[in-house]
């Protein structure tokens, strides 16, 4: 077989993580402080994939490129590929065809995790060498998500995108490998009724035409982190597998659990109980970080209590009565409590921004 490419897919509209994908790629937010984006390519450089294409759109595009680079930080080499508008993950692939030309492929969604890696999945691929083979995880709702109905000689029969009596729980995750013969699939179909070419659609051609598709089902947890409750979870997941390193300063300060306090941070009467992470450069003082919590470069956090929470790098918290949790807090965020009378809440918030006060 000749060797396999890598595709990550990093362009879309991300409007499930307005406001922070307005201003940023939501493939570059951090879990445990490391953009999604980052795993991805890690797993595909741990599965031994060296060639690697990032589809990227217009807007965010120039972002993932100047902070992903040309791989050699991760031991592969990377090309960027422009999708003009996002016409779906079938069309993502069409556009990348010139730079995948006959290789086989595995693709994978830049805002997805998958904990064990895709190791096996491409060992798999290489011994049977199907034509497709798709992974899937059970899940408790499947009619949220494409489902895959599996033959008794365990092939692929048919896939249906949330169907809303689903005949299995097995839903696709956001990782494939594909034969060449997907590009001509992906040219046969038409666009669905939310106008995009579907990956499910064209992997479904290829099941009607004849050709082998095989499922394999993930061992570990897979994550779709397109929207905030399931960034937090990622974040949560990942935080739990951490080995705690404290290298920053600690006056009258102490850690808990599995806590990287990193180099340049410092506290200073302030507890933080794990897991969680402390960035570079972060001032914390008289506060308590709970756990699961990522608090990213250059933050600030003074007499508050932030847990379960994903804070960007520059943001700070202030003076909060109050713990606040669940939140995630974009770049260069402040949050805080001004002096004085009458106590009122103050606002300067961006559009389709949330707020929730309990
Ligand atoms: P989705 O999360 O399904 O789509 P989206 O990014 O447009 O998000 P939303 O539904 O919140 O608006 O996309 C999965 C991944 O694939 C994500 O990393 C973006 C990427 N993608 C492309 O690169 N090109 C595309 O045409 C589409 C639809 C998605």
């Amino acid at each position: 077989m000749e060797p396999l490419k890598g595709l990550i897919l990093s362009g879309g509209r991300g409007t499930r993580l307005r406001p922070i994908t307005y201003t940023s790629a939501k493939q570059l937010v951090p879990v445990a402080n490391k953009p999604v984006l980052f795993y991805g390519i890690e797993a595909m450089a741990a599965a031994g994939i060296e060639e690697i294409g990032i589809i990227i759109a217009p807007e965010t595009g120039e972002e993932i490129k100047q902070v992903t680079g040309d791989g050699s930080e991760f031991g592969v080499r990377i090309s960027y590929i422009l999708q003009d508008e996002p016409a779906g993950l079938a069309h993502a692939v069409l556009t990348a065809e010139p730079f995948l030309g006959t290789s086989p492929f595995v693709m994978y969604l830049g805002d997805n995790l998958l904990q064990g890696g895709m190791t096996d999945l491409v060992d798999a691929f290489r011994t049977n060498e199907p034509d497709a083979l798709i992974l899937l995880t059970p899940v408790p709702d499947p009619e949220n998500y494409g489902v895959a109905e599996v033959d008794a000689d365990g092939s692929v029969k048919r896939l249906v995108e949330k169907p809303p009596e689903p005949k299995t729980d097995l839903a696709l995750c956001g990782v494939y490998m594909f034969t060449a013969g997907i590009h001509d699939a992906a040219r046969a179909i038409e666009p669905s009724g939310r106008g995009e070419l579907e990956i499910t659609d064209a992997i479904q051609f290829l099941v009607d035409g004849g050709k082998r598709v095989e499922p394999h089902i993930v061992r570990g947890w897979w994550k779709d982190t397109g929207r905030l409750d399931d960034m937090l979870e990622a974040n949560r997941l990942v935080l739990d597998t951490i080995e705690p390193v404290v290298g920053g300063e600690m006056v009258d300060s102490t850690t808990h659990g599995r806590v990287i306090i990193e180099a340049g941070a410092r506290l200073e009467r302030s507890t933080v109980r794990g897991p969680a992470i402390i960035g570079a450069g972060a001032r914390l003082s008289d506060c308590y970080i709970g756990p699961y919590t990522a608090v990213g470069p250059g933050c600030v956090i003074e007499n508050a209590e932030v847990e379960h929470s994903i804070l960007l790098e520059g943001s700070s918290v202030r003076q909060l009565d109050g713990r606040m949790e669940s939140s995630l807090l974009g770049r260069n965020v402040a949050i805080g409590r001004s002096k004085g009378q009458p106590r009122a809440f103050r606002f300067m918030v961006g559009d389709n921004s949330e707020i929730g006060i309990l």
